[in-house]
């Protein structure tokens, strides 16, 4: 099957499926659910959609524990579900792409279960090591959820290492036959029609031989330089291309840590062995490496990152641009602000749909939902908010403690799409999961759907008219105003267009001076938050303003 790189024209929805929308009224978002919602998927103009795990899982750290590849959770309605909303998707011209999550298992898997009694062929697919007793892990590595990255196992006698939560036992991709059952797992879902996969922590699959100690100076994530980007990593990625390559399907890796320059080692060149990267370093506008070591938010390191990605990549591979998804919380909360809570919306919107590569929206991000704060720890669900809290600064107050959660905990990010003012913001019949935020009453779906002023309408065009600009695919990005704090101006530029982007972050007005070469007056004003007014060669802009202007260097060929 010939490859047509369609992804260079998409948008993506990402959507977590537990709390999207629930069909049969038993508090969890399921595959039902999101059948009854592709309609309103479809409206918001994007190509296809990435599906959080939906596999059977125990959810210690909610479906990324997979209990079984090549089956579909019954809390999500099971295959036959599954068939249906991939077939509905194609129909409305819909791709879908799954989460692939191959570094580790839940430890409920039959194939841990027979490791860890010895059996074959399975004693050698994960990573198991004696240690010098029970007591003491083979390494000093961290797990990234759950202390130490060692379990002992008592019916093994061994350790088993886990990078993340306990019940996820890391897989050992060094063993041939693990390689084979992941390709077995991409043949299958392709073969069904799935087109394509979102990689979990793909970088970590291949760790340093003899497993050495890291750094004993980190304070955390230790051993982390020892299995990301690991020694055989391009070697694994390279066989399973070989899968993927036969299909007309897209592969997006989850990179942390990642830098524009590395990415190209992966996506870069003749045959790369993925076509997108998830870089984190976008995340990092108000934080080190993590939500949990914060800074303030600038807007001008944020504006940095961001022009680095566009420029290094720029004819060398394409960018996945990105403001949230399920690991991080809400973007108007952290980027924005929730006081100027549309606008600031709006204006994070313009900032990175207009950007060269491959955008995602990430389910409720497009009507501007926000982050939670629970009164108490014992409220929240996620694994990795609960270690963060009860292992990281724990000699801080109660409430000092509690502020580091309600800013950086994922599950800010995992509360029930709100999509009516009715009860439970209509994401179900029945006590959903998990908290809905209470703002769901000025905050849902229904509201925004006949105001033409909403966020959501604003995203709906922001994306149609990115599909019709050829000068956002190909065009060059160049930043005006790199160093102001308060302004992120960008233009994209062809041979026959450009666009100007003009976003305010501020909560007072600020002065905008067109740049050179610039005549307002001469664009068109194809979407704007506020009013129209230009006065001389610029404008002020209200708090967190955006315009977006269109000009017409020379006619496209079809007029001449
Ligand atoms: C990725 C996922 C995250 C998950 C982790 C372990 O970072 O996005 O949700 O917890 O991998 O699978
Ligand atoms: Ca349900």
């Amino acid at each position: 099957m010939e490859r047509t790189l369609w992804y260079k024209d998409a948008v993506f929805y990402q959507i977590w499926p537990r709390s999207f929308k629930d069909g049969n009224g038993d508090g969890i978002g399921d595959l039902m659910g999101v059948y009854e919602k592709l309609d309103y998927i479809k409206t918001l103009h994007v190509d296809a959609i990435w599906f959080s795990p939906l596999y059977p899982s125990p959810n210690a750290d909610y479906g990324y524990d997979v209990m079984d590849y090549m089956d579909i959770s019954i809390e999500y309605g099971g295959m036959e579900a599954f068939k249906k909303v991939l077939d509905g998707a194609h129909e409305r011209g819909i791709r879908v792409v799954m989460d692939l999550v191959v570094n580790h298992t839940s430890d409920e898997h039959p194939w841990f279960q027979a490791s860890r009694r010895g059996e074959e062929p399975y004693k050698d697919y994960y990573i198991w090591r004696k240690g010098a007793d029970e007591k003491t892990p083979p390494n000093n590595w961290d797990s990234l959820f759950e202390g130490r990255a060692w379990r002992y196992d008592e019916e093994r006698g061994e350790h088993y290492l886990h990078l993340f939560a306990v019940k996820q036992p890391d897989l050992n991709m060094d063993n041939p036959r693990v390689r084979e059952e992941v390709k077995k797992i991409m043949r299958f879902w392709l073969d069904l029609g799935v087109d394509g996969f979102r990689e979990d922590v793909i970088t970590f699959i291949s760790k340093r031989e003899g497993l050495p100690d890291g750094s004993k100076l980190l304070p955390a994530a230790k051993g982390m330089s020892h299995y990301s980007n690991g020694p055989h990593l391009h070697e694994y990625l390279s066989e399973f291309r070989d899968i993927w390559e036969q299909y007309d399907c897209v592969t997006i890796g989850e990179a942390p840590l990642v830098t524009p320059r590395k990415a190209l080692e992966f996506i870069g060149g003749k045959r790369p062995e993925l076509d997108l990267m998830i870089s984190f370093e976008c995340m990092e506008g108000d934080c080190f490496m993590q939500e949990y070591i914060p800074h303030r938010f600038s807007l001008v390191k944020l504006k940095l990152i961001w022009e680095r990605w566009q420029k290094g990549l720029r004819d060398k591979g394409w960018n996945f641009l990105y403001l949230e998804n399920h690991d991080h919380p809400r973007v108007i909360s952290r980027y924005g602000s929730e006081k100027y809570r549309v606008e600031s919306g709006k204006a994070l919107a313009a900032s990175y749909l207009f950007q060269q590569g491959t955008p995602m929206i990430y389910q409720g991000q497009e009507i501007g939902m926000t982050n939670i704060r629970l009164a108490t720890i014992g409220e929240y669900e996620d694994i990795q908010t609960k270690n963060h809290y009860h292992r990281y600064f724990t000699r801080e107050p109660e409430a000092k403690r509690m502020e580091r959660i309600w800013r950086a905990s994922r599950d800010s990010a995992r509360t029930p799409m709100q999509w009516d003012g009715g009860e439970h913001a209509g994401f179900s019949a029945g006590e959903p999961w998990f908290v809905v935020n209470p703002n769901y009453t000025e905050v849902n779906v229904a509201d925004q759907e006949g105001d033409p002023d909403s966020l959501l309408n604003f995203y709906r065009e922001a994306v149609r008219l990115r599909k019709e600009l050829p000068v956002v695919r190909y065009g060059s990005f160049r930043q005006y105003e790199r160093l102001n704090g308060k302004l992120f101006v960008y233009e994209r530029r062809s041979k026959a267009q450009r666009l100007l982007v003009i976003c305010s972050y501020s909560e007072e007005a600020v002065r905008f001076r067109a740049p050179r070469g610039y005549d307002l007056k001469k664009g068109r004003l194809l979407l704007h938050s506020h009013g129209e007014e230009i006065d001389g060669s610029g404008f002020t802009l209200q708090p967190y303003e955006t315009r977006v202007y269109l000009f017409q260097d020379r006619r496209p060929r079809a007029e001449i």
